[in-house]
C-alpha cells in the first residue's frame, strides 16, 4: 500500500494531479482515511498493531505530497527562469529621441522669465486685419513704414473688395487686442511667428519675435530699462548693459533701438563684456493714439512697449552663425549644436 501512494506521488505531473491523490489517499473518503476509521471495529491486540503501522503510512504519504508540492514549485520557477531568460550584457538598441527645438526652448526661457517679472502671456492670430496690423498702430495706408515692412498680402478674387488680410509683419497687434481685452493696468507678453518678404543669412520671411507691453499710471522709459537689463542678465547669466539709441517707429513716441553689450572676438560674440554694441530690439513709450485705438484714455495711462527678435538672441546664445539653419530642420545641424539625440 504504502509503495503504491508513494510512486503515483512521485509521478505527479503537475499540482492539480498531487491534489486529486490527497483526496484519494487523506480525503474524507479516502483510502487511508477509511481504512483508520476501520480501526475502532477491531479487537485491541489487532488495533495495537495496525493503528501505528496506519499512522505511519499516514505521516509518509502527507510528507511525500508535501515534499513533491515543493519540488513542483520549484521546476515552475526553473522553467519561467529559463523561458525569461535576459542577457544584460546585450548593446541597448539605441533610440532617438525628438527634443524641443531651440527656438521654442528660448521661448519659454525667455517667457518664465518675465513672468517672474509679473508679465502674463498672450498670443494673436498669424493671419491679420490691415487695422491691427498697421492703422491701429498709427501706421495709416499711405505709410511708408507699410512698404518697409515687405509684407505678404493674402490674395482676394476678382470682386472681392474687403480689405486683404496680412500675415502679420510683427507682433504688435497683439498690444491693441490685448488692451481691448484686458484695459489697463497690465503687463503682458507676446511671443510668436511673423512674416516679411526677406531671406538672407540673418533675415528668413518667418521668424519669431516677443513683443513686451507695460501701463500702469506713471509707467517710464527708466522702467523700460530696468526690465531689459533685467531680462538680458538673466537670460546670459551674466551683467549685460543696454544702451538707447534714439529711433523712430509710427506707434511709440518717443522711440528707442536697444542694442546690448557685447564683444567681438574672431567672429564669436560675447554678450556682456567688451565695447561693442549689438541691436536686438525696438521700443519706446506706447503713442497715445495706440492707447486710444486699444480703448485706453492716454490722459490716464501711458506705458512702454518692445519687439525683440527671438531667433537673434537664440543665435547670440547659441552662437548659431546662420538664421536659415534654424528652420532646415537638418537633423545633423540639431544633433551637432546639441538639440537633438
Ligand atoms: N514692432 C517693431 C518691429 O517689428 C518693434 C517694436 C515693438 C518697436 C514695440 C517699438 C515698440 O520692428
Amino acid at each position: 500500500l504504502k509503495s503504491d501512494w508513494l510512486a503515483r506521488i512521485g509521478q505527479a505531473a503537475d499540482e492539480a494531479a498531487l491534489e486529486e491523490i490527497r483526496v484519494a489517499a487523506l480525503g474524507k473518503k479516502g483510502e487511508i482515511s477509511l481504512k483508520m476509521r476501520e480501526l475502532g471495529g477491531m479487537s485491541p491486540e489487532e488495533r495495537q498493531v495496525a493503528g501505528p503501522a496506519l499512522n505511519a503510512l499516514k505521516d509518509e504519504v502527507t510528507a511525500a505530497l508535501a515534499a513533491k508540492k515543493a519540488a513542483l514549485a520549484d521546476a515552475a520557477l526553473d522553467e519561467r527562469l529559463r523561458a525569461e531568460w535576459l542577457d544584460v550584457t546585450l548593446p541597448a538598441r539605441h533610440r532617438r529621441a525628438g527634443t524641443i527645438h531651440p527656438v521654442s526652448q528660448v521661448t519659454e526661457e525667455v517667457t518664465a522669465i518675465f513672468a517672474d517679472m509679473g508679465f502674463s502671456v498672450a498670443e494673436g492670430p498669424q493671419i491679420e486685419t490691415d487695422w491691427y496690423n498697421f492703422d491701429a498702430l498709427n501706421i495709416p495706408g499711405h505709410h511708408p513704414a507699410r512698404a518697409e515692412m515687405d509684407t505678404f498680402y493674402t490674395h482676394r478674387s476678382p470682386g472681392d473688395d474687403r480689405p486683404p488680410h496680412v500675415l502679420r509683419t510683427h507682433t504688435s497687434p497683439v498690444q491693441i487686442r490685448y488692451m481691448e481685452a484686458h484695459g489697463a493696468p497690465c503687463r503682458v507678453i507676446a511671443p510668436g511667428r511673423v512674416y516679411r518678404a526677406d531671406y538672407d543669412q540673418t533675415h528668413t520671411p518667418m521668424f519669431h519675435q516677443v513683443e513686451g507691453l507695460a501701463i500702469d499710471r506713471d509707467i517710464s522709459m527708466a522702467n523700460l530699462k530696468w526690465v531689459l537689463e533685467e531680462f538680458f542678465s538673466a537670460y546670459f547669466g551674466t551683467k549685460v548693459r543696454t544702451r538707447f539709441r534714439a529711433s523712430h517707429f509710427p506707434f511709440t513716441e518717443p522711440s528707442a533701438e536697444v542694442d546690448i553689450q557685447c564683444s567681438w572676438e574672431g567672429g564669436t560674440v560675447k554678450v556682456g563684456e567688451g565695447n561693442d554694441w549689438l541691436e536686438v530690439l525696438g521700443s519706446g513709450m506706447v503713442h497715445p493714439k495706440v492707447l486710444q485705438a486699444g480703448g485706453i484714455d492716454p490722459t490716464q495711462w501711458q506705458g512702454f512697449a518692445f519687439g525683440m527678435g527671438i531667433d537673434r538672441i537664440a543665435m547670440l546664445k547659441y552662437g548659431i552663425p546662420d538664421l536659415r539653419a534654424f528652420f532646415d530642420s537638418d537633423l545633423r545641424w540639431l544633433r551637432h549644436y546639441g538639440f537633438s539625440a
